[in-house]
């Protein structure tokens, strides 16, 4: 099997998708490390609060596992369903939400976890939606910000990582559904996605 990447020492497994990525952006360990400590700024930030964490399916499904358990404070999980890009590299800018909240957000603080902000209208549809659930406080946390393709007003108050414009996969992030599973963030070769 190609394993053009495999020269990084701390993966471990060979992922036969490792031969669609160009350059591995964030390793396992890098990953690690990051959501362990925005798990203990979250944690000293809401101690004490009703904290209700979000995961916006399907991307930040597995930042948002890692998270939750880097998180020490009393917290509420929930998950939403929402979906903008289909099998396309673009965002089609129509937000379809197939998943709403379980739980009453009603006066609780949430926090919501995408694994990227690009053009940040999946979030700004969110934040629109979930706000007129009367939540006490919306905060968002991301893994990545792509701030280069940016189309809506929306920061996020957590992030692990700036990225550049590129095509990034793995750790939850996928291309027509494929890469989620690899362990690590890497750069999509081109000839996968043209
Ligand atoms: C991706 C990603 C974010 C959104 C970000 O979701 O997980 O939710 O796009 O893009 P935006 O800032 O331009 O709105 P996608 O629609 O691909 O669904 P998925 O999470 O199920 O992959």
């Amino acid at each position: 099997m190609e394993t053009g990447v495999l020269d990084n020492p701390t993966n471990h497994i060979c992922f036969e998708a490792d031969a669609s990525i160009k350059s591995i952006l964030y390793t396992k360990e890098e990953l690690d490390s990051a959501v362990a400590n925005l798990g203990k700024k979250i944690s000293n930030d809401y101690k004490g609060k009703e904290l209700i964490v979000v995961c916006v399916l399907k991307g930040s499904v597995i930042f948002f596992s890692d998270l939750i358990r880097n998180i020490s404070c009393d917290c509420k999980i929930d998950f939403i369903g929402a979906s903008s890009y289909g099998c396309e590299t673009q965002s089609s800018g129509i937000i379809r939400m197939y998943k709403d909240l379980d739980l009453d957000i009603k006066d609780k603080h949430v926090l919501i976890v995408e694994d990227i902000l690009d053009t940040a209208k999946t979030m700004d549809y969110l934040i629109h939606m979930l706000k007129g659930k009367k939540p006490a406080g919306l905060k968002i946390c991301t893994l990545l910000d792509k701030k280069a393709r940016r189309e809506v007003d929306v920061s996020a108050d957590y992030k692990c990582f700036d990225v550049a414009n590129e095509f990034v996969v793995g750790y939850g992030l996928d291309f027509n559904e494929e890469y989620r599973n690899l362990p690590y963030i890497g750069i999509l070769k081109e000839e996968k996605y043209n």
